[in-house]
């Protein structure tokens, strides 16, 4: 299927490994230019290296920001789409995981969880207003778990603050739909990239990586394994395209069928 990305310009919190990194070369290799950002300049510098070379793809610009931080949010926004000219596509999926029990999590963890999942997709989204009103296809995908609708105590915050990352799709989606501006949710369940070594470190340092994850699916995921991040990317590619262009408000899971809810 062509998606028809050519001279859309996008940005993609998070990008530079993980799914992140995995949308940045689906959406380079679709026709769109890319911008990513995350915190480790190295990291950041490697992965405009590599998705440099994507077959096809568009101009990349890699930039370091933390998105707990406002300012440089806003500065990033501008700077990406002045880089590149606008923006039509925004993808939240700067994140990580801070698995722990209720009792394990101080207001400190709590406040800085909500910080990273919510609010950085509260502060992009509004930095990023302007540009999608002045795009023809204007897009946001929001990058959330299926934890938002199924909660799970040994991941406690990231079950409440993802249950408000989906509310807040669905009030942008009713928001700015009569705008055209889309907004989609994309929910993960259990996805093969590097934040799995840390929580297999605390949860259970004792197990080797695939040991693990092959008890943690046999436990959840119907289709008895992690995905992979060419599973969530196409996905991604697709919401931010032509071909999605009746679908807001939308929560789509990859998920493998994790998630015991209608
Ligand atoms: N993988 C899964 O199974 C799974 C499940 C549910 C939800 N998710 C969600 O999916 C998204 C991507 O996860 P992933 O598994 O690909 O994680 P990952 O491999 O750890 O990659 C996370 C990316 O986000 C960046 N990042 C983290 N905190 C940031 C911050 N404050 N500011 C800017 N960039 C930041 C990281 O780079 P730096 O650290 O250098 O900043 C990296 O580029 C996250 O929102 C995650 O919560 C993933």
């Amino acid at each position: 299927m062509r998606l028809g990305l050519d001279g859309r310009h996008a940005l993609v919190t998070g990008g530079s490994k993980g799914i992140g990194y995995a949308v940045a070369a689906e959406l380079l290799a679709e026709g769109a230019s890319v911008a990513i950002c995350a915190r480790t300049p190295d990291e950041v510098a490697a992965a405009v290296k590599s998705l440099s070379e994507v077959d096809g793809g568009g101009p990349v610009s890699g930039h370091v920001c933390d998105v707990t931080d406002a300012d440089a949010v806003s500065a990033l926004v501008a700077s990406a789409a002045a880089e590149h000219g606008g923006l039509d596509i925004l993808v939240n999926n700067a994140g990580g995981a801070h698995p722990g029990g209720f009792e394990d999590l101080t207001d400190e963890i709590w406040k800085r969880d909500l910080d990273v999942k919510l609010f950085s997709q509260i502060r992009c989204t509004r930095a990023a207003l302007p540009h999608l009103r002045r795009s023809t296809a204007p897009r946001v995908v929001n990058v959330n778990a299926v934890y938002a609708r199924y909660p799970d105590p040994a991941f406690f915050a990231t079950s409440v603050n993802r249950a408000a990352c989906h509310n807040l799709t669905k009030v942008l989606a009713q928001q700015y739909g009569p705008e055209g501006i889309l907004v989609n949710s994309v929910n993960i369940g259990f996805v093969v990239t590097p934040q799995w070594a840390n929580i297999r470190a605390r949860r259970a340092p004792d197990l080797t990586e695939s040991e693990f994850f092959a008890q943690l699916a046999a436990e959840e995921v119907p289709l008895g394994r992690f995905g992979t991040v060419d599973e969530v990317s196409g996905l991604v590619a697709f919401l931010a395209s032509d071909r999605a262009s009746y679908i807001t408000g939308a929560s789509i899971d990859v998920a493998g069928g994790m998630g015991k809810y209608s």
